[in-house]
């Protein structure tokens, strides 16, 4: 009689990938999560196809940063080279998101690029972000997901893949993205905290939820394909409007901090776990979303 069920196919496990390093590194504010090399990235995917679950996404850690965040469209930047490597491992067993974003590849940590008063310039980072996912559809992604919650950013990538003849990339937009807190653990991750400033100017006011419809209404009329609400936990509210009021398949991203407050209160033994993880990534699932992004995937999908 439950309304609600979890599956495996109902998740996209988030992955980061380093340059530059022999051995996969812990992150200690993310415990169980890896910054992969490429080897240890293939593996992790080949047993993510092998339980089942259907989607990852990559986010890469360059060696290098830069104020233009070359790395993110150089044909060798991390996520092209992985994007290869796996495409190779697993064929079409499952589907290559990747994020497409500079916060991982500017040596700032902005998610765009900086006029010279240091304020992110709105029209010059979509150019940027234009050429990184065509530098992904090049190297065999199938769905592109832009975070960082420019203005026209969907319509502008949109129209690159469409001019280089890559009209069968989907995009999954990070449509209602707050300027949350609960990214932290995440920054720790990607090496990509902003060196000064927060991200206030393009992240979403936690405040605000009528907002978010204008926000995801925008990404729509500009060609999204799948849309999005992040974080998860703290916005249910959030993603159940977002249902309602459209019908594209809908996202939710449960998020680094939510999952780190999971492990270390389970890891002090003040709460079970597995049994937070399930309640929590089933709420999400209620609230509307079709699909959650979490750093649980792999634990869900091997206890299915
Ligand atoms: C930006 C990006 C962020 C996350 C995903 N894409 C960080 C940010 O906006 O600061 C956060 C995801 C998480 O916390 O798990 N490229």
């Amino acid at each position: 009689m439950a309304e609600t069920r979890l599956s495996v196919d109902d998740l996209v496990a988030p992955l980061f990938v380093k340059e530059g390093i022999d051995e996969p590194q812990p992150i200690p504010s993310m415990p169980g999560v890896l910054q992969h090399t490429q080897e240890s990235l293939r593996k992790e995917v080949r047993a993510l196809a092998d339980l089942g679950v259907p989607a990852v996404i990559l986010f890469g850690v360059p060696a290098t940063k830069d104020a233009r965040g070359s790395g993110g469209d150089a044909p060798s930047g991390v996520v092209q080279v992985a994007l290869k490597n796996l495409r190779d491992e697993v064929g079409d067993r499952l589907v290559l998101m990747a994020d497409n974003c500079l916060d991982e590849y500017t040596d700032h940590g902005h998610c765009g690029i900086l006029t010279a008063d240091g304020e992110v310039d709105n029209d010059a980072t979509l150019e940027r972000y234009a050429a990184i996912a065509v530098a992904q559809a090049e190297a065999g992604v199938d769905v592109v997901a832009p975070s960082g919650m420019m203005d026209g950013q969907v319509g502008a990538i949109r129209a690159a893949l469409d001019s280089s003849g890559h009209t069968d990339i989907a995009i999954l937009a990070y449509a209602a993205k707050y300027a949350s807190a609960l990214y932290g653990p995440f920054r720790d991750a990607a090496e990509c905290a902003p060196k000064f400033g927060d991200r206030k100017a393009y992240q979403m006011d936690a405040r605000n939820a009528r907002e978010a419809i204008t926000e995801v209404a925008l990404d729509v009329a500009e060609g999204a394909d799948m849309i999005m609400v992040k974080p998860a936990l703290a916005y249910l509210d959030v993603i159940a409007t977002v249902r309602d009021a459209f019908d594209l398949p809908l996202a939710a991203y449960h998020v680094s901090g939510e999952y780190s407050m999971v492990q270390a209160a389970a890891a002090n033994g003040w709460i079970d776990g597995d049994a937070v993880t399930l309640e929590h990534v089933t709420a999400i699932r209620r609230a509307g979303a079709d699909f959650v992004l979490t750093y649980f995937a792999r634990q869900l999908a091997e206890r299915q």
